[in-house]
């Protein structure tokens, strides 16, 4: 008698997870943006799914009568229903720990590129503009001993607050429901990082990032106010989620406003819409989502998304499990 049940990859996944996967279980790989006839075929028998960038929800769940398990390849969970998934007893999980170090080396890489135009400044040269020495109108502004605001202090902003603080000698404030017990999370930024209201934090943050999930509470919620209580010269970094930013409030700001300039790695619509202003703004900095994508976190992320999977199918404690109920 055999056990193996029905696994569907929405995402492609490294050859040697794929093998894992294939080496247990009845494998389908199906891209639902490419192939949306294969993939809707093999939902109906689908046990387990795994991939990641693609919204599920509560129709594409009916399609999926026998699903157990979706194991998705990346720590944010904005492309779940939760309340759907916790009513039918489907178990959600998730890539956190192994991409924090990447996606703030990432961010840090954003904020000083931001800060000091790097980008557009090495586009002069290539572009054959670098014909005398730089004037006051390429200088950038310092990133050392300025104050840092990040607004989601999980994983991910603790590791950028660790290397403004330790690195860059950034006093560090922050934003979050309650304070975060420093001493038992991150005793290095113990003195560093200070658990501060959103409204100082706005009006004395040099740089201010947001490293939010994306919930009811917080879509939308960067919004004109918040760029008008922002420092005047600051500058916003985005390394969450592009929907917690209102975009048109953030140009109007960068036109109309006191922002100095905007590092941005998420998009409300990624990817970015060929019409959007941000992709040419003079001062915004546009990544493609990149926080997590290296060759060694990547593969992390795919190992243990399959590893996810594999224990929920043989009725195993799931390594990174997402607490649909708290939804
Ligand atoms: C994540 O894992 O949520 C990152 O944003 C990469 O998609």
């Amino acid at each position: 008698m055999t056990d193996k049940k029905n696994v569907l990859v929405f995402r492609a996944l490294p050859e040697d997870q794929l093998a894992r996967l294939q080496a247990a279980h009845h494998v389908t790989v199906a891209d639902p943006r490419k192939e949306p006839e294969a993939f809707g075929a093999a939902l109906g028998t689908a046990n387990g799914l795994i991939g990641s960038s693609y919204n599920i929800d509560a129709a594409l769940l009916d399609a999926a009568p026998q699903l157990k398990v979706i194991s998705s390849v990346s720590v944010g969970i904005d492309n779940y229903p939760l309340a759907e998934l916790h009513k039918r007893g489907i178990v959600l999980c998730h890539t956190p720990d192994v991409l924090t170090e990447t996606v703030a080396d990432t961010v840090f890489a954003i904020l000083m590129a931001t800060q000091r135009r790097v980008v557009e400044l090495s586009n002069l040269v290539r572009e054959g503009r670098w014909t005398k020495n730089i004037g006051e109108e390429f200088f950038g502004t310092d990133v050392h001993g300025k104050t840092l605001g990040v607004l989601g202090f999980g994983r991910i902003g603790q590791a950028v607050a660790r290397r403004a603080a330790l690195g860059f000698g950034m006093p560090v404030l922050y934003h979050s429901r309650r304070p975060v017990d420093l001493a038992a999370q991150a005793p290095e930024l113990q003195g560093r990082a200070t658990h501060t209201p959103l409204d100082e934090l706005l009006s004395r943050s040099d740089i201010v990032l947001a490293m939010l999930p994306l919930t009811d509470a917080t879509r939308g919620m960067i919004d004109a106010g918040f760029f008008a209580r922002m420092k005047p010269g600051a500058s916003f970094i985005n390394g969450g989620r592009g929907a917690t930013v209102n975009e048109a409030a953030l140009l109007h700001a960068l036109d109309h406003g006191t922002l100095r300039a905007a590092g941005l790695d998420v998009f409300a619509k990624e990817p970015l819409p060929a019409d959007s202003p941000l992709r040419t703004h003079p001062r915004v900095t546009p990544l493609p989502h990149i926080g997590s994508a290296t060759h060694e976190t990547r593969h992390a992320m795919a190992e243990l998304a399959t590893t996810n999977l594999l224990q929920v199918l043989a009725g195993e404690k799931p390594t990174a499990p997402y607490d649909t109920a708290a939804a």
